[in-house]
């Protein structure tokens, strides 16, 4: 390792660096530990990794900086990320986050003066059944009232250790109200993996593509095609057959848990319980595609199940399920790597996310050439939802034709929802694909709803007269969340919190989405705050159209999913807002050019707008 100019942070970081080697796809692995060290990266801890690394300071500094988890400033010993969705907003998070500041002497946004702790939000950290949730230095706090912010001040003024912190504050349910056929019944470690090898790899792909499982990320792209795609790719590059696995030139499974979908949390709850399904599925796929090396892509807000499926991934290869000739095959070889992320909703738009594992800024790469040919490391990789693998696992062991048999012809299968929001039974539910919206609300309390937002801020919102609707990709497709309304919620709430989640979590790479986000979140502020207009209602219209057809990803293109839907199914929320029927400008022009007048000296008619 090259010493850098600084003995005294290089000594303090040598057991990170030496961990993950002079790997530069390992940036981003590097600098979350660095800041777990020392609490933020200062400028001496970037020299030393970009010396170490052998990469340029300002590419350390590019990376750090577009992490919301990272902090190239001091962020405080303490540093207590409140989350920030509507789900949170309606269980008081706000009023507490108040609370807790007023307790610690500090204000929202800052560190304070002793350097001890920082408040401020975070977007949704997936706990939006057990909210309100936060994060303390990156560990998930669940279920949080005054008592228990009045405890973690006090463990907080005293310095005790997060580690030492009593585990109740922490303590993380899985709350599955509704199991069906991927969660009902038990699942031996290893099963579906010797059923794939005595059915054969070709057999495999086939049985998927007769149960036609479709992604579980959103999208609902054919996984069988996915598959068949990125072996097809190496295929036609070295002149080998499809499935001809042996030389078994590079290709890589990924597994993208980043789940930042606000009001998703299924993938939690399949990776806190059923990780072998999971991992099982990924290993099918590997084998399918001829892959040796697998990716869990999970987002830092699950931080605390890095450890519990680390283990799990141990007691795997002790099995003999990962590794080298995997149950005996020999030249099946496959193992899982765990990567973290830090706080980046764009990272779970698959080119982002490769980017990400790279060790990158997570910008969404052109498409195309897609991730099935050129994707990480610009080698030919598939990248599924959690959910899919599950699905797949299960596919492996029971075959298509026993996945078909649920759900409906065109979204065979079942899918995992993320209930939250206005009901008395939050949670994970699994229902066969074709589920009304009306029926869910039944099994879970959703009493006197008069909206769901299914699928996220990215989603669509459905109002009461629309409950006869179904999940399923071709009606109302989703990722998994499932929030709900209660007739006496102002929808405008919901629309405001989702521009302000947009705008934090445009990636800013390109103008529409990084300006309109803003814009939107703008004229949403002026709206809420009394000083909408019917013009700003036909500037958010206006705004939409340019997001939705001039971005360059799939955040900036739903984007204005939610004003729009909003203006649409509830005209009324907006115009109880509105103030004035003339047009009032988002802000004062005039007031912001006042420094600009000072320095030039200048205060005549024409120094005036
Ligand atoms: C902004 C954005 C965020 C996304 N976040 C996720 C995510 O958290 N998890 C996920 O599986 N897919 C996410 N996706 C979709 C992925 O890009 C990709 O389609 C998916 O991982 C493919 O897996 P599947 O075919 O199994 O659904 C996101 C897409 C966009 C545009
Ligand atoms: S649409 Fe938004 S998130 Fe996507 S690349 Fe452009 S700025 Fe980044």
């Amino acid at each position: 390792m090259e010493p850098c100019e600084f003995p005294d942070i290089e000594q303090r970081l040598s057991p990170v660096l030496q961990r993950h080697g002079a790997d530069a796809s390992r940036l981003l692995q590097i600098l979350r530990d660095v800041q777990d060290t020392l609490h933020f990266i200062p400028p001496e801890a970037v020299t030393c990794i970009s010396s170490h690394l052998g990469i340029p300071r300002d590419s350390v500094e590019g990376v750090a900086g577009f992490y919301s988890f990272l902090s190239l400033q001091p962020a405080g010993e303490y540093r207590v990320l409140f989350s920030d969705n509507i789900t949170d907003n309606m269980l008081g998070n706000r009023e507490l986050m108040q609370y807790f500041c007023n307790k610690l002497w500090v204000e929202q946004g800052r560190v304070s003066e002793d350097n001890l702790v920082s408040v401020d939000t975070t977007s949704c950290t997936g706990m939006c059944d057990q909210g309100p949730a936060a994060l303390v230095n990156g560990w998930a706090l669940t279920n949080l009232d005054q008592n228990r912010l009045d405890l973690i001040a006090e463990l907080i003024r005293s310095r005790k250790p997060v580690a030492d912190w009593p585990p109740m504050l922490f303590e993380v349910v899985d709350n599955i109200r509704r199991k069906d056929t991927l969660l009902g019944d038990a699942f031996e470690s290893g099963s579906a993996i010797r059923a794939t090898l005595t059915r054969g790899t070709r057999e495999t792909l086939a049985e998927v593509d007769k149960a036609n499982l479709r992604g579980r990320g959103g999208a609902g792209f054919k996984t069988a095609s996915k598959w068949t795609f990125c072996h097809a790719a190496v295929a036609e590059e070295e002149g080998s057959v499809i499935c001809d696995i042996g030389g078994n030139p590079e290709r890589f499974i990924v597994c993208n848990a980043d789940e930042g979908e606000p009001g998703t949390f299924k993938d939690r709850v399949l990776l806190t319980s059923y990780a072998d399904l999971v991992f099982e599925g990924m290993t099918i796929g590997a084998r399918v595609v001829g892959a040796s090396k697998g990716f869990l892509y999970l987002r830092g807000e699950y931080r605390y199940l890095l450890e519990p499926l680390e283990a799990v991934l141990k007691r795997r290869r002790e099995a003999g399920l990962l590794g080298d000739n995997i149950l005996g095959e020999a030249g099946f070889s496959f193992d899982i790597e765990i990567h973290l992320g830090a706080g980046a909703y764009i990272c779970g738009e698959e080119s982002a996310l490769i980017e990400s594992l790279e060790g990158k800024r997570g910008r969404p790469r052109n498409r195309p050439p897609f991730p099935v040919t050129h994707g990480y490391k610009g080698r030919p990789t598939v990248v599924d939802n959690v959910e899919t693998f599950a699905a797949a696992a299960k596919i492996g062991l029971h075959g298509g034709e026993w996945f078909a048999a649920q759900g409906t012809p065109q979204s065979t299968g079942t899918k995992l929802l993320s209930i939250s929001g206005d009901v008395s039974r939050p949670g994970i539910y699994e229902y066969p694909f074709g589920v009304t919206v009306e029926q869910i609300l039944r099994d879970c309390g959703g009493d006197d709803a008069h909206a769901v937002q299914i699928s996220g801020p990215s989603g669509t919102l459905v109002s009461w007269q629309e409950f006869g609707r179904r999940i399923a990709f071709e009606d109302l497709p989703t990722a998994g969340a499932f929030m709900v309304f209660h007739r006496k919620r102002e929808m405008f709430a919901a629309a405001h919190n989702f521009t302000h989640f947009f705008a934090h979590e445009s990636c800013g790479f390109c103008t529409p989405c990084r300006v309109g986000t803003e814009l939107q979140k703008k004229i949403m502020d002026k709206i809420a705050g009394g000083h909408g207009t019917p013009a700003d209602l036909e500037e958010l219209k206006h705004l939409g159209g340019i997001l939705g057809s001039m971005s360059h990803c799939g955040l900036g293109h739903s984007a204005a999913n939610p004003v729009l839907d909003t203006l649409k199914k509830f005209p009324g929320t907006f115009e109880r807002k509105l103030k004035a029927l003339a047009f009032e400008p988002a802000f004062d022009l005039d007031g912001a050019l006042e420094t600009a007048r000072k320095i030039t000296g200048r205060d005549d008619e024409w120094a005036h707008l």
